[in-house]
């Protein structure tokens, strides 16, 4: 733990406490408190002085890793964490600290990405309130089971958002809704061989509390923000925490039982669906999951068909 975390907790302990008597307990210097106060206050900490000590006022509302720790139970998710006020990608970060060598469930957060991706190429508009992060990971599987981990993700964090009183739904292959409008999107890139994973950045991004307004005018329609669903702002860092636990439940489990807990919470199995793919749309009802995670359709004909990637809309069903 840095000087500065340590310094952070005594505060939180404590009504007020003397510089001196912070240094004295951490076995740092006066000037070392002195610089851990600096950049307390940097952050955003309110930290008021007299002669008598220091006191904390308030925490900043950020996803900083001084914040999460403190809330954190899990083993792996989090075990380091680089947090940024404002960054181009979260995933691109990600991928550089994979390449680093940083370990299995790390992750990399931001307050606001200026170049987010999303699927397919598009951008991802991530304005500040909203969630948005990459985790790092280094499963033992075979490349082709690496889609059920994305669906994990998205199991994750309709879990956690239930938890927290939403009604999430998954849309497959990776959304999360609340109704029928989109609240998450996650964009896994995977680094690796034909048989082997070197590692797998999974990005999420929750609109939580961000406006439909700030995002842009051709998403509006069919996105909803947690905000909005709920009326009031959330705990980000609460969700973020319980998106990480509910993670490192599944990421214990067979891939199997991945897809099981998946399909409990799925809003696409059953519906008549229209999904665009590279080959062009299919048209029919979304049945079932194939082991790797593949959406099988039933086509008007009766004929099953399995489709490994496309966009999935949900339409009326008739
Ligand atoms: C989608 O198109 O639905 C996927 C969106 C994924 C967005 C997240 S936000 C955090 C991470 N960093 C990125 O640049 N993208 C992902």
């Amino acid at each position: 733990m840095s000087t500065t975390e340590a310094v952070l907790g005594l505060l939180r302990q404590k009504q007020k406490v003397s510089g001196e008597a912070m240094a004295k307990s951490l076995k740092v210097s006066r000037t070392a408190v002195w610089k851990a106060m600096n950049s307390l206050r940097e952050l955003g900490y309110n930290i008021e002085g007299d002669p008598k000590g220091y006191h904390l006022v308030s925490a900043p509302d950020i996803l900083h890793p001084y914040e999460l720790n403190p809330l954190l139970k899990t083993k792996i998710f989090g075990k380091k964490i680089e947090h940024h006020i404002t960054i181009g990608s979260t995933n691109e970060r990600a991928r550089e600290l994979a390449e680093e060598g940083w370990p299995d469930g790390s992750f990399v957060v931001s307050e606001a990405q200026e170049t987010g991706k999303g699927r397919l190429g598009r951008a991802w508009s991530s304005p500040p309130g909203g969630i948005w992060f990459s985790l790092i990971l280094i499963p033992d599987m075979r490349p082709s089971q690496a889609p059920t981990l994305t669906l994990a993700g998205g199991t994750a964090v309709a879990n956690a958002l239930a938890e927290n009183g939403f009604d999430a739904r998954l849309k497959w292959p990776n959304d999360v809704l609340i109704g029928d409008k989109k609240v998450c999107g996650i964009l896994t890139e995977m680094s690796g061989e034909m048989e082997r994973i070197d590692y797998i950045v999974m990005g999420i991004g929750i609109n939580a509390n961000c406006k439909v307004e700030d995002l842009p005018k051709e998403y509006r329609a069919k996105a909803t923000t947690l905000q909005e669903a709920r009326g009031t702002p959330v705990d980000r860092k609460k969700i973020l925490v319980d998106i990480l636990e509910a993670f490192e439940e599944l990421y214990g489990l067979s891939t199997e039982d991945m897809l099981i807990q998946w399909k409990e919470r799925s809003f696409t199995l059953g519906k008549n669906v229209k999904v665009h793919t590279q080959k062009g749309d299919i048209l029919g009802v979304a049945k079932d999951l194939d082991p790797t995670g593949a959406l099988i359709i039933e086509l008007p004909s009766g004929e099953r068909q399995t489709i490994y990637s496309g966009d999935c809309e949900h339409l009326r069903n008739a």
